[in-house]
C-alpha cells in the first residue's frame, strides 16, 4: 500500500467482480506488459550506465530554487499559532498583542478566514490530495493538539513567529482519546482502506497453527514516527487575477492544484502549482493545511505570502506513522513448510485520516502456508490524522514478520535463509496469481556469498572484549504499483532535440535524471539532446511521486507518447521516405531519426523528416493504459537485507557495523542514482530499528519531542559502511523492465537488525526501537 492509496485497489474500486476475474484470467497479451518493452532488450548505452544527477550542480551552486526561495513583489511572511489542547473549543481569542507587534499586517483566526472547503482527503476522488478532510480554520471547534488556530502575516518571518507567540487562546477542552491503550479499551473496529477490509482469511489459521510440530506466537510494537525531510514543508503563493499560483514543495502537483481549486470553489486551471525540486517527501509532502492556510491569508491581505512551517510545525500540522501492536505466529512442519501464518494486531486512526497503517500487506505475498489470518484493527484516537511514510505498512510489518521467521528458524535450528528458502511461493499465497518477476532466492544467494553469511555463529557466542557480535538477515518487499492516470508529451526539433514533459516529481531521487536516459534510448538520442520538463501542474498526467511507483507510471506514459510520436513522424515522413509504409511497431528510435528495426539502413533522421515537412517540431502526447497488470500478476520489488551489530555487554549500545541489501528489484536504470535509494531506504531502517520514536504525551495528545534534538534519527556516525547489489533480472512486464526502488530499502531493515541484535546477545527485543534499556 502506497501514497495516494492501493493502485490495485484503486483499479478494483473501478473495476469490480466478474471484470477483475476476466483480467486475471486473460492472455498476457491483452494486459499491459503483455509484451515486454523494447527497451529491455536493446541496450543503447545510457540505461544501465552510472549516471550523476542533471540537477546536481543546481543544488551545488544554490541555483535550484525551493517553494521558500521565491519572493514575489510585496510578498508576506505568515507563522501558525497552534492548539495546545487535543479536543474542545476556542472560548475566547485575545489577538491584541499579536496585532499590535512590530511588523504585523494582519491575523488570521476562524473569525475572518475566507471560506473554504474541507481539503478533500486523499482517495477520496482521482486527484485528492489532503492528509485529512477536517474544516481549515473554519470554526471554533479543536480536532487535535497542534492544529493551527491562527496565522499571522508580518513583513519580516521573526516578526510573524513573535507574534505567534503573543495569540492568547482560552479553551474550553472535552475528553479527548489520546493513548493509544486507552483507544484500544475502548474497542476496535475493521481497518477499513478503499472500502474495504484489511484482512484475509483462508482456512483455520488458528486450529492450523495449534496442532503444527513447530511454531513461534509473539507480539511486536513499533512506535509513532514523524516525519522529517530536509527541507520543511513550504508554500509561496500568489493571487495574480484570479489565478492562485503556488510554488510548492509537493509530491503530487496535479492532486495539490485540483485539491485547492476544489476547497476554493474555483476552476482546476486556475490554480498552478510547481514544485521543480522538494527536499525530501517520503510521503509527507501532500496536501496539509498550511497551503491552504497561505492561499487564505494571501487572499485576505491581498500580498503575495510565504508560509514555512518550522521543524516543530511540521510535528504538529503533518502527520506521521501511526504506531502498532502486532501478533506473528508461524507454524511449521517437521520439514519446515509453513503451515499457518497468522498476522494480527491493531493501530491507532482518526475518522480523518487517509489510512491506517497497513501492516499485513507484505504479509499477503511473502510465504506459502497452508492458511492465513491477516487483519488489522484500528482504534480511534483525537490525534493529527496519521499519514504515509516511506513504505507504510511494509516498513513495521515486516519487522514483526521477518522476525517472527528469525524466531522460529531458531527455534527448528535451521538456518532462516534456508527456512525461507523452503517456504518460497511459486505463485501468489493469497491471491493466487503468477509472480511477474520473483528471484528472493537469488538475491539471497548474492548477498550471503557477499556478505560472508557462513561466519554467522550461534546466538551470544561471540564477543570481542565488550563487544557482543552478531549477523541478521531479513527479507525486504514492497509492491510494485503503477497509478492510473499518467500521461507524457514529447517534443522532437528539428535540431535533432527532444523533450519529455510529465506533471512528474523531483525529491532527490534522480527522476528527471533518469528518465532522460530513458527517454534518450527511446529516441536513439544522445542525452544531453533530451531535456524533461516536470514538477508544474499544467504539464500532461496526473502523476504521483509515492508508492515507489512514479518511475513506471512515467515509463508507461512515455511509451504511449513514443508510440503516437512516431505514428505522427511516419506520416510526416510520407511517401518519399525511406521508411514509407511502415507502421509504429516496426521503427525504432536509432542514431538521431526513425529506422526499421530489422532492416535498420532503411532510416531517416527526425531533422530530414521535419525538413520535408516544413516544420520546426512535432509534438505528440500520450496516455498509459489503466494498470491491469496488477491484477494479473503479483508484483513486487524485493530484497535480502544482511546486518552486522556489535552490541556492548556493559552498556547495552548498539552499534550497525556493516550491512548490505541484495536487491531483486528489475533493471535498474541508474546504478548511481538506484544505489542512493536503497541506501537511503536503508539508513531510514536503521533509524526505525535503533531510534526513531515520537513521544506523545499520552495525557494531553501533545508531542513532546517535536525537534531533531530529541526525536533522533541517524546521522553519519550511525551509519556503517552499506553495500548494495542487485540481481538486475528485468522484469518482462514492465515499462523498461524495472520495479520501484524508494521505500524497498526501508523494508527488511529493521527485523535485520533485530535479528542481528538476538544472535549478538541471544535477547528478542519484540518492541522498536532497540534501545540500550532494552538490552540491559
Ligand atoms: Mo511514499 S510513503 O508512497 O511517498
Amino acid at each position: 500500500m502506497s501514497i495516494l492509496g492501493d493502485a490495485k485497489a484503486a483499479v478494483q474500486g473501478a473495476v469490480q467482480g466478474a471484470m477483475q476475474k476476466a483480467i486475471e484470467l486473460a492472455p498476457d497479451a491483452w494486459i499491459p506488459g503483455g509484451k515486454p518493452d523494447p527497451l529491455i532488450r536493446e541496450r543503447h548505452g545510457h540505461v544501465g550506465r552510472a549516471t550523476s544527477r542533471i540537477d546536481g550542480p543546481l543544488k551545488v551552486k544554490g541555483a535550484a530554487r525551493f517553494a521558500a526561495e521565491f519572493a514575489p513583489e510585496g510578498m508576506a511572511y505568515a507563522a501558525l499559532a497552534f492548539s495546545t489542547i487535543a479536543k474542545g473549543r476556542i472560548a475566547a481569542l485575545d489577538l491584541d498583542d499579536a496585532r499590535s507587534a512590530p511588523g504585523v499586517i494582519m491575523v488570521m483566526t476562524h473569525r475572518n478566514a475566507p471560506r473554504m472547503a474541507p481539503m478533500p482527503r486523499f482517495m477520496s476522488a482521482e486527484k485528492a490530495a489532503g492528509g485529512d478532510d477536517l474544516p481549515v480554520m473554519q470554526d471554533d471547534h479543536i480536532h487535535w493538539n497542534g492544529q493551527p488556530i491562527a496565522l499571522v502575516l508580518a513583513e519580516t518571518q521573526e516578526q510573524a513567529d513573535h507574534a505567534a507567540a503573543l495569540v492568547a487562546v482560552t479553551y474550553e477542552a472535552e475528553e479527548a482519546v489520546t493513548s493509544f491503550a486507552a483507544a484500544e479499551a475502548r474497542g476496535v473496529e475493521p481497518g477499513m482502506f478503499q472500502g474495504e477490509p484489511l484482512r484475509v482469511a483462508i482456512g483455520d489459521a488458528e486450529a492450523t497453527l495449534a496442532a503444527s510440530a513447530h511454531r513461534t506466537d509473539a507480539h511486536y510494537s513499533t512506535p509513532r514516527h514523524n516525519h522529517n525531510a530536509i527541507e520543511p514543508h513550504a508554500a509561496t503563493v500568489a493571487w495574480e487575477d484570479g489565478t492562485l499560483r503556488v510554488h510548492d514543495a509537493t509530491q503530487a502537483v496535479a492532486h495539490t492544484a485540483w485539491s485547492l481549486a476544489q476547497m476554493f470553489g474555483i476552476a482546476e486551471d486556475a490554480v498552478h502549482v510547481t514544485s521543480p525540486y522538494v527536499g525530501g517527501g517520503f510521503g509527507s509532502k501532500t496536501l496539509w493545511q498550511h497551503q491552504a492556510l497561505a492561499a487564505a491569508a494571501a487572499k485576505l491581505a491581498g500580498r503575495p505570502v510565504r508560509l514555512v512551517l518550522s521543524r516543530e510545525g511540521v510535528y504538529r500540522l503533518v502527520g506521521g506513522r501511526a504506531p502498532t501492536e502486532q501478533r506473528v505466529a508461524i507454524g511449521a512442519n517437521a520439514d519446515g513448510r509453513f503451515t499457518a501464518i497468522i498476522h494480527t494486531g491493531s493501530t491507532p486512526s482518526t475518522p480523518h485520516s487517509a489510512m491506517p497503517e497497513p501492516f499485513i500487506v507484505a504479509t499477503r505475498s511473502a510465504y506459502a502456508a497452508d492458511s492465513f489470518h491477516l487483519q488489522v484493527d484500528t482504534a480511534r484516537m483525537d490525534v493529527l490524522a496519521n499519514t504515509f511514510m516511506r513504505a507504510p505498512g511494509e516498513a513495521v510489518g515486516t519487522y514483526a514478520l521477518e522476525c517472527a521467521v528469525d524466531e522460529l528458524a531458531e527455534a527448528m535450528a535451521i538456518d532462516p535463509i534456508d527456512l525461507r528458502e523452503r517456504n518460497e511461493p511459486d505463485k501468489d499465497p493469497t491471491q493466487g496469481t503468477p509472480f511477474s518477476s520473483r528471484n528472493i532466492v537469488a538475491a539471497y544467494r548474492m548477498g550471503a556469498e557477499r556478505f560472508g553469511w557462513s561466519e554467522r555463529r550461534p546466538a551470544g557466542t561471540r564477543r570481542e572484549g565488550e563487544w557482543l557480535v552478531g549477523m541478521g538477515c531479513a527479507t525486504a518487499t514492497y509492491p510494485y504499483y503503477r497509478m492510473p492516470g499518467g500521461a507524457a508529451r514529447i517534443t522532437v526539433s528539428r535540431d535533432g532535440r527532444a523533450e519529455v514533459a510529465v506533471a512528474a516529481h523531483e525529491m532527490g531521487m534522480g527522476t528527471a535524471t533518469t528518465h532522460v536516459m530513458v527517454a534518450a534510448d527511446r529516441l536513439g538520442l544522445p542525452a544531453d539532446h533530451v531535456t524533461m520538463a516536470y514538477g508544474d501542474s499544467t504539464l500532461p498526467g496526473v502523476v504521483l511521486a509515492g508508492g515507489s511507483q512514479q518511475t513506471a507510471s512515467i515509463g508507461a506514459a512515455v511509451i504511449a507518447a513514443q508510440r503516437a510520436l512516431f505514428a505522427d513522424l511516419l506520416k510526416l515522413a510520407g511517401n518519399d521516405s525511406p521508411l514509407a509504409g511502415l507502421s509504429p511497431d516496426e521503427v525504432g528510435g536509432i542514431d538521431g531519426g526513425l529506422a526499421k528495426l530489422d532492416e535498420p539502413e532503411r532510416r531517416e533522421s527526425y531533422a530530414s523528416i521535419l525538413a520535408r515537412a516544413r516544420r520546426d517540431t512535432v509534438v505528440a502526447e500520450g496516455e498509459a493504459p489503466m494498470p491491469f497488470e496488477l491484477q494479473h500478476w503479483s508484483m513486487h520489488s524485493y530484497g535480502a537485507m544482511f546486518c552486522e551489530v556489535r552490541v556492548n555487554a556493559v552498556t547495552g549500545e548498539v552499534r550497525v557495523s556493516r550491512f548490505l541489501g541484495a536487491m531483486d528489484c528489475g533493471r535498474i536504470l541508474n546504478p548511481k542514482t538506484a544505489a542512493s535509494q536503497f541506501r537511503g531506504g536503508i539508513i531510514m531502517g536503521l533509524g526505525l530499528a535503533l531510534m526513531e520514536e515520537t513521544q506523545l504525551d499520552d495525557r494531553s495528545g501533545r508531542i513532546a519531542n517535536p525537534s531533531l534534538a530529541e526525536y533522533h534519527v541517524p546521522v553519519h556516525l550511525d551509519v556503517p559502511p552499506i553495500e548494495v547489489v542487485w540481481t538486475d533480472i528485468p522484469d518482462p512486464h514492465t515499462p523498461m523492465g524495472a520495479h520501484g526502488v524508494g521505500e524497498i530499502g526501508i523494508t527488511g531493515t529493521a527485523a535485520a537488525v533485530a535479528n542481528a541484535v538476538y544472535n549478538a546477545t541471544g535477547k528478542r527485543v519484540r518492541d522498536l526501537p532497540i534501545t540500550l534499556d532494552k538490552l540491559m
